[in-house]
């Protein structure tokens, strides 16, 4: 008797301080202070700028847009740009159901250019809620002021769509964790663009290359692996897909890659018809394509003169199939 007296008091108080953690972690995080104070003037190089940014390099209207997964690399529907609803489910591989909001000026009107910039940047909302990091602001975080601001000044020139997709719902303890993962971080350096492979690896990180080209460890990118590649997709069909190594490991990287055969990989994809490849048996590539095929010669020129100086990883991938 006494011993289930002992067991039910050690379960009552760690009941309690789980309660009283959990209470803590969510009125204390995230704590990335406020938003700054910007006015994007939305000027049309701001703009010009912005909208190949979205499209073709950060691609935010990979996911906030309707991806039509019948075709290859599942290029976003037109007309649907930015409205959101695109559903990461648990089947696919997360802790939870995460939906893309509407990021067209029908949803972020009462937002300000600050606030849009912090959510993209450190990963919070409107009200400083956490966002989870399959929004990619550990990687936009690194984006230059001009940059971001060029993205905020184009979003705001979105046609507005009248779109309210459900909001997304994490699993427990992911629900609680998330509170913690939205970070304050110095403002980004200045690039200097006119070193290449300095500007490669800007535009290889605000990609998103190194994320999904290096494979992950409960969530974790694995120490020694960049842009190694295995990191595993499953496709809405229940397919699965590897990222490919892209290290210059002669073998299992590109390292024999010439660097013409790498901007014509991109863009080969940049005709309209390529926006209509149909699938072979039903096998697809997450990677958008498409999207990263209107990046100009000189930005794919660089991010591969950038990848030509990462470490060559000896790694064996199987992109398609098993
Ligand atoms: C890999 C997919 C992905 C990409 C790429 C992406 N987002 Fe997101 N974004 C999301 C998801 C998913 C959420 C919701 C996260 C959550 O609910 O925790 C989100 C949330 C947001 C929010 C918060 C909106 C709200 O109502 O809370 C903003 C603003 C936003 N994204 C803007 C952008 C911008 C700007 C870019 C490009 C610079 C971008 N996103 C790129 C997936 C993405
Ligand atoms: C959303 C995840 C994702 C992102 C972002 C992504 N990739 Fe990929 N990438 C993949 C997957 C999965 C494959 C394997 C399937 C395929 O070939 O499309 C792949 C394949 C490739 C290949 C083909 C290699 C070969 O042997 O044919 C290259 C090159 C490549 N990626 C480079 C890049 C670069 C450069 C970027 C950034 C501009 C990038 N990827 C961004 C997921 C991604």
């Amino acid at each position: 008797m006494k011993r289930v007296i002992a067991v039910a008091i050690v379960v009552g108080v760690l009941a309690i301080v789980g309660v009283l953690g959990g209470y803590y972690v969510k009125t204390h995080f995230p704590n990335v202070g406020p938003p700054p104070d910007i006015r994007v003037a939305g000027t049309p190089e701001q703009i010009a700028r912005g909208r190949y940014l979205a499209h073709h390099v950060t691609v935010c209207l990979e996911c906030h847009s309707t991806r039509d997964w019948a075709l290859f690399s599942a290029p976003p529907i037109p007309g649907t740009e930015g409205k959101g609803g695109q559903v990461f489910s648990e089947a696919t591989g997360f802790p939870g159901t995460l939906v893309a909001p509407n990021i067209t000026p029908a949803a972020l009107a009462d937002w300000t250019d600050g606030e849009i910039i912090r959510a993209f940047a450190n990963g919070v909302n409107k009200n400083g809620d956490p966002l989870f990091p399959l929004m990619p602001y550990r990687a936009y975080r690194f984006l230059m002021t001009e940059d971001a601001e060029a993205i905020v000044a184009y979003l705001r020139t979105l046609p507005p769509i009248d779109h309210k997709p459900p909001r997304s719902a994490l699993n427990f303890p992911t629900n609680l964790m998330v509170h913690t993962m939205p970070q304050a971080h110095p403002p980004p350096e200045p690039i200097d663009r006119s070193d290449p492979v300095v500007y490669g690896k800007y535009l290889a990180t605000i990609a998103g290359c190194a994320t999904c080209h290096t494979p992950h460890e409960q969530r974790q990118p694995i120490e020694g692996m960049q842009f190694a590649g295995g990191f595993q997709f499953f496709l809405p069909n229940g397919k699965i897909v590897q990222s490919a190594n892209i290290t210059p490991d002669m073998e299992t990287g590109i390292g024999h890659w010439q660097k013409q055969y790498f901007t014509s990989r991109f863009r080969q994809f940049a005709t309209e018809e390529s926006k209509r490849i149909p699938l072979q048996d039903g096998m697809n590539s997450v990677m958008p394509w498409t999207m990263y095929a209107g990046m100009t010669d000189e930005d794919l020129s660089a991010i591969y003169g950038y990848l030509r100086t990462v470490t060559p990883i000896r790694n064996a991938v199987k992109r398609f199939g098993e």
